[in-house]
């Protein structure tokens, strides 16, 4: 998979991109990651990329051409799919990020100040919003894209850590998990779990699942009742 990221503050991306699953992915040559500072695609003779808005207002307004002029630069970009990450945009869900994961080719754009010129709009195929809140800029949206979309790619994660278990990919939240002590200030780990019976594990496991989405998230739990016919 290749992800190629617009943005005006490549810096941002620096440790994300060499850390943790994501860092060893770029390392083993399974995701490539590239930054490319759209700032460097402005004509204008300051490399400004942004303008005050026709008609008059607050704020300053992102303008098409150099974001176009870096779009065009981007080997295959006709054929990627573009995503503009924006408050406006559709709301991002792990069912978004398994279906992003099985694209080849991702183009996303990080917008700063009050918006983006309308024609900017018409360059890219989806808008999305990583929640109903307002960011500074788009940096951290596309890094939580890129994120929760890569370690689905086959390989990023092992067979062993699959994430065929996550909490949402069936509509439940995790259950909760334990490691050593058996006994930390008093509080044990649930005697099911010490068992070694792995049928009773499963049950328990599915068991605190169920009734920790139905008292944290009653959505998601009607969300799983209906599709698990589990009435
Ligand atoms: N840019 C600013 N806020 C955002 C959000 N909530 N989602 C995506 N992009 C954004």
């Amino acid at each position: 998979m290749r992800i190629d990221v617009l943005t005006l503050f490549p810096k941002m991306f620096e440790g994300f991109t060499s850390e943790s699953l994501l860092g060893k992915a770029i390392d083993n040559k399974i995701v490539e990651i590239n930054i490319i500072n759209f700032r460097d695609y402005s004509t204008n003779k300051h490399h400004k990329v942004d303008d005050s808005p026709y008609g008059g207002g607050a704020g300053m307004v992102l303008s098409v051409e150099p974001v176009y002029n870096a779009l065009i630069s981007i080997d295959g970009y006709k054929k990627a799919l573009k995503i503009l990450v924006t408050p406006q945009g559709v709301t991002f869900s792990q069912e978004k990020a398994y279906e992003l994961s099985n694209v080849e080719h991702i183009i996303i754009l990080c917008g700063h100040y009050e918006g983006y010129d309308e024609r900017i709009r018409d360059l890219f195929d989806l808008e999305i919003s990583i929640g109903d809140y307002v960011l500074t800029g788009g940096e951290i949206a596309a890094m939580v894209l890129i994120d929760a979309i890569t370690r689905l790619v086959p390989k990023v994660i092992s067979k062993d850590e699959s994430h065929l278990f996550d909490s949402f990919s069936n509509n439940l939240l995790e259950h909760p998990h334990y490691t050593r002590p058996s006994e930390f200030m008093g509080k044990k780990v649930p005697e099911v779990l010490i068992s070694g019976n792995h049928k009773l594990i499963k049950e328990w496991r599915l068991k605190e699942s169920i009734k920790r989405t139905k008292e944290r998230r009653m959505d998601l739990y009607n969300k799983y009742r209906k599709e698990s016919n589990d009435e």
